[in-house]
């Protein structure tokens, strides 16, 4: 078991991560998880579900027979294995034609915390998994050090399951398309915590076109679920000053998903 500032000195993180707030961090139990291959998805062990509330996004049209609605009401009934086989044969928008792989999610899938990307990138496409790149390390570290693990005590998946080619910003009709499945997921996985990884996952979770400052200051919900909306990670390796705000952010989400455990 490592020291929490032992992990932070060994990830590069201190002394940024030594922010205001982190002192008044509660310790954790800190164990790194490496990345690891997903080959199939996660066992299937969700038992519980609630129903949506209002949808994510309204859905735009599919270039399937099946309408918008209809694929929505099909979908919130599907159980997590039917639910990533949907998201592998899914032609529901553009990125269907360029993907490699579906990137539906990994983790546990009754977790504390459900994380909340953007889309996949070039080697989470190639994988199927993700946040296998860069920034899928920084996650995995920002995650060690508020004491939870990709494979243990989160889930996580994206905002669109489909690389945007190139990279790009995912479009507004492909997040509609995409929102039935992230809606699902929040209902079969009933974290304690919804922790939204930059602006596409702030602004889809809270139904707002906020400033991710403007999300970062007021926590809100879905579903009942607390969400707090950080930085993600690609900008923290661009922006390394801005880690001990996430961090701060970190600790808001350990302080809220416990105080909802109670
Ligand atoms: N960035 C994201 O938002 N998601 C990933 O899976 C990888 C990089």
């Amino acid at each position: 078991m490592l020291d929490r500032d032992v992990l932070l000195r060994e990830i590069g993180l201190s002394p940024i991560w030594r922010s205001r707030e982190a002192t008044n961090a509660a310790t954790v139990s800190q164990t790194c998880v490496p990345h690891a291959k997903v080959e199939s998805p996660e066992p299937l062990n969700t038992t519980q579900e609630h129903a949506p509330e209002t949808p994510l996004f309204v859905t735009s049209a599919s270039p399937t027979t099946e309408s918008s609605a209809d694929r929505a009401a099909r979908i919130a009934t599907l159980s997590w294995e039917a639910l990533t086989s949907d998201i592998a044969a899914c032609r529901a928008c553009k990125l269907c034609e360029t993907r490699t792989h579906t990137v539906p999610g990994v983790g546990n899938t009754s977790p504390e915390w459900m994380v909340i990307g953007e889309g996949p990138g070039e080697q989470e496409d190639k994988r199927g998994e993700p946040f296998v790149g860069r920034a899928g390390q920084l996650l995995d570290q920002m995650l060690a050090a508020a004491g939870k693990s990709r494979k243990e005590s989160t889930y996580i998946t994206n905002v669109v399951k489909c690389r945007p080619p190139g990279n790009r910003d995912p479009q507004t009709d492909e997040i509609s398309a995409c929102a039935p499945y992230l809606e699902r997921q929040i209902a079969l996985a009933q974290p304690k915590l919804l922790l939204a990884l930059g602006k596409f996952a702030g602004e889809t979770l809270l139904s707002t076109d906020a400033t991710v400052a403007a999300m970062r200051a007021s926590p809100g919900e879905r579903s009942g679920v607390p969400v707090v909306v950080t930085y993600h990670p690609a900008y923290l390796l661009r922006s390394p000053r801005e880690k001990a705000e996430a961090w701060s952010d970190l600790v808001a989400a350990k302080r809220l998903s416990e105080s909802e455990a109670d």
